[in-house]
């Protein structure tokens, strides 16, 4: 699994922890999850080409930096979306895309009923969406990126399995995965365990 990082940071597994605990409130469950993402989005874009400028202090000179490329996020819908403001604080610049999956629950295949994306053919891609567990709808969303011109994509959630990051890396296999744990594995039902459950559920209170 050489394009998965797990990120290692306290603050972040403390977190983790609280959205773990099926006790945790819709509230705090929201506040924990953005908590989260700040942190990933800090760990995610630390790899960001980045090319020298220089600027003006009011003494003198200085060396700096600025980015490379454009970026642009793409939350999942719907659980994407609790990642999607913690990345523009950091990135407010960044345009944003949408992409709906619905994962049938039966079958576990995602259906895609929203692709609502800017040109991506320079920017470097956030794929946002909390959970990774069949792989499904992060592939699908992945092709449509690829399909629409994306060279560089990276994808950020927070619980990933075995079986997604499988799945991913056979078909991207050069898209980075960054993720806060992996987890035991899927169970009969496509959740992961032992996972926190439906992400978008306990996030949007439904
Ligand atoms: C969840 C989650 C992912 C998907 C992961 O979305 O947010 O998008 O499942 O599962 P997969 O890796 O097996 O495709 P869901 O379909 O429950 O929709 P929601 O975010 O609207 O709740
Ligand atoms: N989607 C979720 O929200 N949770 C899982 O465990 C799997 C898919």
């Amino acid at each position: 699994m050489k394009n998965l990082t797990v990120i290692e940071h306290p603050l972040l597994a403390r977190a983790l922890t609280r959205l773990r605990d099926q006790s945790t409130p819709p509230q705090a469950f929201r506040h924990h999850l953005q908590e989260c993402g700040r942190l990933l989005a800090c760990e995610a874009t630390r790899f960001l080409d980045s090319r020298p400028v220089r600027v003006r202090t009011p003494l003198a000179l200085a060396s700096g930096v600025e980015l490379k490329r454009p970026v642009t996020l793409v939350p999942v819908l719907r659980a994407g979306l609790a990642l999607l403001d913690p990345f523009r604080e950091l990135l407010p610049e960044a345009s944003i895309g949408f992409v709906g999956q619905r994962r049938d629950e039966a079958t576990l295949h995602p259906e895609t009923y929203l692709f609502k994306v800017p040109d991506v053919k320079k920017a470097d891609v956030f794929v946002l969406d909390p959970m990774l567990a069949t792989g499904g709808s992060a592939v699908s969303t992945m092709d449509l990126l690829r399909k629409h011109g994306a060279r560089r994509i990276r994808l950020v959630c927070l619980l990933a399995s075995p079986e997604g990051v499988e799945c991913v890396t056979r078909a991207h296999p050069d898209v980075p995965i960054l993720t806060a744990a992996l987890d035991r594995r899927l169970n009969d039902r496509g959740y992961i365990v032992p996972g926190l459950g439906d992400a978008g559920d306990r996030f949007f209170g439904t």
